[in-house]
């Protein structure tokens, strides 16, 4: 068998291929597993909404400022906002009670979207993808098995519910519009290391909840 040629092909198929073992990293990281499992307390899962409401505020006023973009304007699609969904599954879980706060990796992670996200089409490309898509492939096994393990029934997992979205339409939608993207060969390769880069952000993420949880 002879291996593809990384430079050529479509973007969307090199980027899932280019960045399998760093999903597997992700996938391996045990604390989704536990919550899926019902292993945690139910806070365990209402940090996780905490983490993800930084790290979505920063990433949706990225998609703000990125609306606008020739490029990546094309990604900002309304019925991905995750604020709104998240803003409700914490009233729900955490009630009147304070606000967890943000871990450090999830600080980081917010400051590597303030340098990078809000000015290369690149970096905010990257970032999307990295979050919503998989929001919108393993997410959505996630959600109705996080819902059943902790008895949540209608509320407090609207995160994993995309209003108005077919998840596999808008996948090849997704890959479509990745595919369109005409990057030169140096803001290509700016772009698949930023995934790399935004793997490993969510990676410590997890690893700190774990931590913190398990
Ligand atoms: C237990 C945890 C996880 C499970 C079970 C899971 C499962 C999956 C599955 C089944 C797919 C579809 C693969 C395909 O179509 O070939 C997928 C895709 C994806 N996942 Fe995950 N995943 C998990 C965690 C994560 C995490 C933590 C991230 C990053 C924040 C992530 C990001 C992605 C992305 C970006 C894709 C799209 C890949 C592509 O088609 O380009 N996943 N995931």
């Amino acid at each position: 068998m002879t291996l593809a040629d990384p430079s050529t092909g479509r973007l969307s198929v090199r980027l899932r291929e280019g960045t399998r073992l760093d999903h597997d990293a992700a996938q391996g990281s045990g604390f989704l597993d536990a919550l899926v499992a019902g292993k945690l307390p139910r806070e365990a899962y209402a940090d996780l909404a905490a983490q993800h409401w930084f790290i979505y505020e920063t990433l949706e006023q990225a998609a703000a400022v990125m609306a606008g973009d020739p490029v990546a304007g094309a990604f900002v699609l309304p019925e991905l906002t995750r604020l709104p969904a998240l803003r409700d599954d914490l009233a729900t879980l955490l009630g009147a009670r304070p606000r967890l706060g943000a871990l450090p990796a999830t600080r980081e992670y917010r400051a590597r979207l303030r340098a990078v996200a809000f000015e290369h089409p690149w970096a905010f490309i990257a970032h999307h993808y990295t979050r919503y898509l998989g929001d919108l492939s393993g997410g959505q096994y996630l959600g109705p098995a996080i819902a059943e393990a902790y008895g949540l029934t209608g509320a407090g997992h609207r995160f994993f519910v995309f209003e108005g979205v077919s998840p596999p339409a808008f996948r090849a939608r997704y890959r479509e519009l990745l595919d369109g993207l005409a990057f030169s060969p140096a803001d290509e390769q700016n772009f698949l290391a930023e995934v790399g880069e935004a793997y490993r952000l969510n990676i410590a993420v997890l690893r700190e909840l774990k931590e913190r949880w398990a």
